[in-house]
């Protein structure tokens, strides 16, 4: 056995996020680990790496107990990995970056600044990202900033390699890449621990799986023998539907018109879903941000309504009717140090205020009502929203700009990290909302997301829409061509 953890307790004040968790890794194999968001995936992680200290139990690598653990002492013991969030840092290069984590000696090292691109550059290609090494991390998009992670960790001799949800913001392209990757650091002995809430994945990549529910270790078993409705039931410990809901609602006139706006021209109706797919670096994120007024464009028109609107800057987007939920959540999408609630209705505090004065039992109630809807896990909605799970972050991002109420809607990977059910609940809201007669764009990587959810596609490639399909006619294989730019 490779590494063994026994017994791992871990609580947070009053959360028992990990009660006394057993988990083990062969070498050569691919170990899946799955669970409903807050379900303390994350949290044995960073208690294998040291990052968190446990409570009680404790691990074994190669049969040795692993005493005094701390991130350094992981990583120098050969476990690498991949934290949900990215933690890069944004005033350095990429090549400063990935060499932070695998150089060693002290800080009068003679640093080579050559050698330290090369090596950058080496990595990147090995997982086909086309990243200049030279470039400012903090310039870097999310799923750009997900593969230098990756390359990061690839830096040093990995005996465990660790990837907490790696394909979140990765499109079919760059997934390939990273299984292509997984494949040969097993067949050199490595042990990979995989946690995703793409269920599908799985049986294509993992050897075994383990599901968490509440802290607890439900059940292990062969990926082979385990079907994605099976691990739905047994995370959720009761069954459940469909993941897709699509309801086709009446579609209406056109509410949102975009012509020549950084050279991309097209138009979403009311009660339209416009999915948007595309490989990482087509310029989705940069379209949504331009009609968001993050970065506006210099010509071109923005109609919504018939009626041109001047989008310079979020707040004559916010007025105009245009709402954005942005991928980096962590980043934009949530205020950490605020409480649940504060983070349910900071967009909306002109509807729960009279004369500048916020209604306190209004604001309780609609946060209340979000937490019951998605099914955020949380301590309460006072716990500061820096206290969640990956995921449940996301549905507080999520919740905050449903409650908007905007006539358009541009949402990026709106349901990225986030488990079946609430994922589930997410596109009945959509759907409703669609109903409602707004136009939704959606940005997304998840080609099943794409294809289950969306009326028209348009599909991006070098910062242009190279193809816009009807969902009758979609096919992932047909997306993935005009995407890659190959004739389908
Ligand atoms: N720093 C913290 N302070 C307080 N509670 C925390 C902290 N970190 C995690 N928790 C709680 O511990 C529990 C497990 O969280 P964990 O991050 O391990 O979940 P997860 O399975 O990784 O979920 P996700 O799929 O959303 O990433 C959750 O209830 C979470 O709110
Ligand atoms: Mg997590």
């Amino acid at each position: 056995m490779l590494l063994q953890a026994q017994g791992i307790a871990k609580n947070y004040g009053g959360v028992r996020a990990l009660k006394g968790v057993s988990f083990d890794l062969r070498a050569g194999e691919v170990h899946a680990l799955v669970g409903e968001n807050g379900a303390g995936k994350s949290t044995l992680i960073k208690v294998l790496t040291g990052a968190v200290e446990p409570d009680l139990g404790s691990i074994f690598l190669g049969g040795e107990r692993v005493v005094g653990n701390s991130p350094h002492h992981s990583r120098a013991l050969g476990i690498a990995a991949v934290y949900q969030q990215p933690a890069i840092f944004p005033d350095l290069t990429v090549a400063e970056n990935i060499a932070l984590v695998n150089e060693t000696g002290g800080l009068a090292r003679r640093v080579k600044w050559a050698d330290r691109v090369r090596t950058a550059r080496e990595l990147l290609a090995t997982i086909g990202a086309e990243i200049d090494p030279e470039r400012e991390a903090g310039t870097l998009s999310m799923p750009e900033q997900q593969l230098v992670e990756i390359a990061k960790a690839l830096g040093a001799n990995v005996r465990v390699l660790i990837l907490d949800e790696p394909t979140a913001s990765l499109t079919e392209l760059e997934t390939e890449r990273l299984f292509g990757i997984v494949a040969r650091l097993r067949t050199q002995g490595a042990g990979i621990i995989y946690i995703s809430h793409r269920l599908e994945e799985l049986g294509r990549i993992a050897d075994r799986i383990t599901v968490l529910r509440d802290g607890e270790s439900i059940a292990t078993r062969p990926a082979s023998e385990t079907t994605p409705q099976q691990l739905i039931s047994l995370m959720a410990g009761r069954d459940l539907a469909a993941v897709f809901p699509k309801r086709v609602v009446p579609i209406g006139d056109v509410v949102l018109s975009v012509e020549g706006v950084g050279g991309v021209s097209f138009e979403v109706r009311a009660g339209e879903i416009l999915g948007v797919a595309g490989l990482v670096g087509a310029g989705r994120t940069e379209l949504a941000e331009t009609l968001f007024g993050i970065t506006p464009a210099d010509s071109g028109t923005i109609r919504v309504n018939a009626s041109d609107v001047v989008v310079r800057s979020p707040e004559d987007a916010i007025r105009a009717g245009i709402a954005y939920v942005p991928e980096d959540r962590r980043r934009h999408g949530i205020v950490g140090e605020l409480p649940v609630r504060a983070n349910t209705t900071l967009a909306i505090l002109d509807r729960i205020s009279s004369n500048t004065l916020l209604d306190q039992e209004a604001e309780r109630a609609l946060a209340t009502d979000w937490v019951t809807r998605l099914g955020v896990k949380t301590d309460g909605i006072d716990a500061p929203a820096n206290s969640l799970s990956g995921g449940n972050q996301q549905k507080v991002a999520i919740s905050r700009w449903l409650a908007t109420e905007p006539k358009v809607l541009i949402l990026d990977e709106p349901t990225q990290g986030i488990d079946v059910g609430a994922k589930a609940e997410c596109h009945r809201i959509m759907c409703d909302l669609a109903e409602k007669g707004l136009a939704i764009v959606m940005i997304s990587s998840e080609l099943s997301e794409i294809l289950g959810m969306s009326d028209r596609i348009a599909v991006m490639r070098g910062g242009a829409i190279v193809g816009t399909v009807p969902r009758a006619e979609a096919t992932g294989e047909g997306l993935l061509a005009l995407a890659l730019g190959h004739s389908a």
